[in-house]
């Protein structure tokens, strides 16, 4: 039966770590971090992750705000509100909360971000950064994945990493971290996606296997080897007429049965999920550093 990877326990941890550091700072009589957050129309989902977002930088003592602009704003007007952000100093990240209603270009809206205050690691400057193993700020889910990996001390090093999804916010970017030489990466990886013709032969080869396609129960237990570390990103409702609700949360994976192959299994929910908002904590933080470094020397 494999190690259950208690993604909630750690960014818990990872929260507290902050908290003290943010502690610290306050006994200086000094500015602390801040993080603004830009959300843009009515979706649910949207409100709710910013909600949380925000709660959880309190929680911590940073400085928080949300900027909640109506459906209708024009990206004139957006685009000036982050110049604004871009030049104040009481906020050090800027996070303007995807998706943008349809009328406003999100790649130009990224794009003038200050990429010191790009906390999601969306900006083209930061993805380039990454890509080439430079200095940057990972995106915050595929920064919990590695972050999980190595607090579970699962070797990555020389590792047949297999990713199967090949998005902008996870696949892509958790591959090419993965791909970089040095601790805690520098494992071989392969990227499988919907084109992919055949996937158990590669997923059947994987030491580690990060599940980022967003379908539901996708990866089952006839499709990994015995002993594989399994990583799920996914996050999909599907309907479930026992929960008041009437629908549950599921990852990717099929996970009662994979649980029974895998060493390590992150579950759904509970797994990589709580790791996406610590590290948004994390790289506010540094980019905070970062700033407040700059401004001094
Ligand atoms: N929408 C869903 N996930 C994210 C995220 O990580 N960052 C932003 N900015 N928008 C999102």
């Amino acid at each position: 039966m494999a190690t259950i990877i208690d993604g909630k326990k750690i960014a818990l941890e990872i929260r507290a770590e902050l908290k003290e550091k943010v502690s610290w700072l306050k006994s200086l009589n000094i500015r602390v971090p801040g993080l603004v957050t830009i959300l843009v129309g009515e979706n649910a989902a949207s409100q709710s992750y910013v909600t949380s977002k925000s709660k959880a930088c309190n929680e911590i003592g940073m400085l928080s705000k949300i900027e909640k602009l109506p459906t209708e704003t024009t990206e004139e007007h957006l685009l000036g509100l982050i110049d604004h952000y871009n030049s104040n100093d009481d906020y050090h990240g800027i996070l303007v909360q995807l998706p943008l209603p349809k009328h406003i270009n999100e790649d130009k809206v990224i794009e003038r971000i200050a990429p010191e205050k790009d906390v999601d690691g969306f900006h083209p400057i930061s993805v380039g950064r990454l890509v080439i193993g430079k200095d940057t700020f990972y995106p915050c889910t595929p920064n919990g994945v590695l972050e999980l990996l190595k607090r579970y001390k699962i070797e990555t090093s020389g590792k047949h990493v297999v990713v199967v999804g090949r998005s902008n916010i996870v696949g892509k970017p958790v591959a090419n971290m993965l791909l970089q030489k040095k601790d805690g990466a520098n494992a071989i990886v392969t990227v499988c996606h919907s084109a992919s013709k055949d996937l158990t032969r590669f997923t059947k080869d994987a030491d580690i296997l990060i599940a980022a396609i967003g379908k539901p129960n996708f990866i089952t237990a006839d499709m990994v080897k015995d002993g594989v570390a399994v990583i799920d990103v996914g996050i999909n409702r599907v309907e479930d007429s026992s929960s008041p609700k009437g629908y549950k949360i599921v990852g990717d994976v099929d996970f009662e049965n994979v649980s029974k192959k895998a060493s390590f299994i992150t579950p759904v929910p509970g797994g990589v999920g709580p790791m996406t908002i610590a590290m948004l904590l994390q790289n506010t933080f540094l980019a905070y550093i970062k700033i407040t470094k700059q401004k001094l020397t």
